[in-house]
C-alpha cells in the first residue's frame, strides 16, 4: 500500500470514491504539450471586464474582507429576486434568496440538503459531473438517465427518467440548456417532470445558469414558472455570462420554508475565505462601496437585458 493509499483509507469513503474529473485529466496531459492553446475550461476566453476587476480590487482595498451575512445582503438578494421577476415573471421574495460562492456552492449545499445514505438522486445526462460527485458526497447514489437521440436531437426519455425512480428518490437533477450537450427542455417535459417529482415526494434541483444561451428565444424555460410549490424546487442561478466565470454572481433560489433550513445549516459552515461581489458587508454600515457593488451588479443585468 502506498503512504497516498493508507492515507485515502482512513478518509471517507464517500469522497475517495469521487474519482479526478476527466476534464481536468485532459487538460493537464494538454498544459503539458508544447504549444497547445488554452481554450479554457468551461468558458470564455475573453478577459473579465475592467470595471468588475476594479469593483472586486477596490472593495479588498477598502476593506470588504470581512464576514457578511451569510445569505449575501438584503440589496443583493432584493437584486436577485427582481431578476427572477423580470426574467421569468415569478415572484420570489428576498428572503428565499441565499446568495452563494459560485454555482457549485449553490448545488453542493442543496443536495446535501436532500441527499444522505440510502437515498437517490436521478440525474438527468450527459451531466456536468459535480451532480454525481455531490450526490456521491453526500452518501447517496446517483442514477443517471442518459438522454434519448432523436435524429439529430436529444430528449427527455420519461420512461427512462420514471423507472429509476422509487421510494427513496429525494430529487431530479436537470440541468438546462445542457453543458455539456447543450440541449434545452421543453415546457412540457418540465411538466412531466414536475408531475413524477410530486407523485414520489421528490424534489427537482433546476440547473439553469445558462438560461441565456438560446439562439432561437430570448431565454431558456425555467422550472421556476411550472411547479408552483417553491419548496419543491431549487434553483442555483448565475449570471454567468460576459464571457468570464469569475464574474458570477451566484444564488440558490428556493421556497421559504427550504430556504430558512437552507440559512441555519450554511450558516454553520461558513463557506472560505471571498471577496467578491456577493460578499456583501453586514458588520459595518452600507458603504459607498456596497452601492457601487449593487451598481455592478445592475449594470450586468442590463448587459445580460440587452443580449
Ligand atoms: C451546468 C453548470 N452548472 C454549474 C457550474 C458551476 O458554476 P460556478 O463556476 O459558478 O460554480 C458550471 C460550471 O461550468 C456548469 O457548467
Amino acid at each position: 500500500m502506498t503512504a497516498v493509499d493508507a492515507i485515502a483509507a482512513r478518509l471517507r469513503q464517500e469522497v475517495t470514491g469521487v474519482g479526478e474529473s476527466p476534464l481536468v485529466q485532459i487538460a493537464t496531459v494538454a498544459e503539458g504539450m508544447p504549444g497547445s492553446i488554452k481554450l479554457c475550461y468551461g468558458e470564455s476566453d475573453q478577459p473579465t471586464p475592467d470595471f468588475i476587476c476594479r469593483a472586486a480590487g477596490e472593495a479588498a482595498l477598502a476593506g470588504h474582507t470581512f464576514y457578511t451575512h451569510t445569505a449575501g445582503t438584503p440589496e443583493l438578494r432584493d437584486a436577485i429576486a427582481a431578476k427572477v421577476n423580470s426574467l421569468h415573471g415569478v415572484s420570489y421574495q428576498p428572503s428565499e434568496v441565499m446568495s452563494t460562492v459560485g454555482a457549485s456552492a449553490g448545488i453542493f449545499t442543496a443536495i446535501r440538503a436532500c441527499i444522505g445514505p440510502g437515498d437517490n438522486a436521478v440525474v438527468v445526462s450527459p451531466a456536468y459531473a459535480i451532480f454525481v460527485n455531490a450526490v456521491t458526497m453526500a452518501g447517496g447514489e446517483a442514477r443517471s438517465v442518459p438522454l434519448a437521440r432523436d435524429g439529430v436531437r436529444l430528449r427527455l426519455d420519461l420512461d427512462r427518467v420514471r423507472r429509476a425512480m422509487d421510494r427513496n428518490t429525494r430529487l431530479i437533477v436537470v440541468n438546462s440548456p445542457s453543458n455539456p450537450t447543450g440541449w434545452m427542455i421543453s415546457p412540457d417535459e418540465q411538466h412531466s417532470l414536475a408531475d413524477l417529482a410530486e407523485q414520489y415526494d421528490a424534489r427537482i434541483l433546476a440547473d439553469e445558469v445558462y438560461e441565456r444561451l438560446v439562439f432561437d428565444a430570448p431565454i431558456a424555460p425555467s422550472f421556476a414558472r411550472v411547479i408552483a410549490d417553491k419548496d419543491r424546487l431549487w434553483t442555483p442561478s448565475a449570471l454567468k455570462f460576459i464571457g468570464s466565470s469569475q464574474a458570477t454572481i451566484a444564488a440558490l433560489i428556493a421556497g421559504h420554508s427550504v430556504s430558512r433550513i437552507e440559512y441555519q445549516a450554511v450558516s454553520r459552515f461558513r463557506p472560505l475565505t471571498i471577496i467578491w461581489l456577493c460578499q456583501m458587508p453586514s458588520k459595518r454600515k452600507p458603504s459607498r462601496l456596497a452601492a457601487f457593488r449593487l451598481a455592478v451588479f445592475k449594470a450586468l443585468q442590463r448587459h445580460c437585458i440587452r443580449r
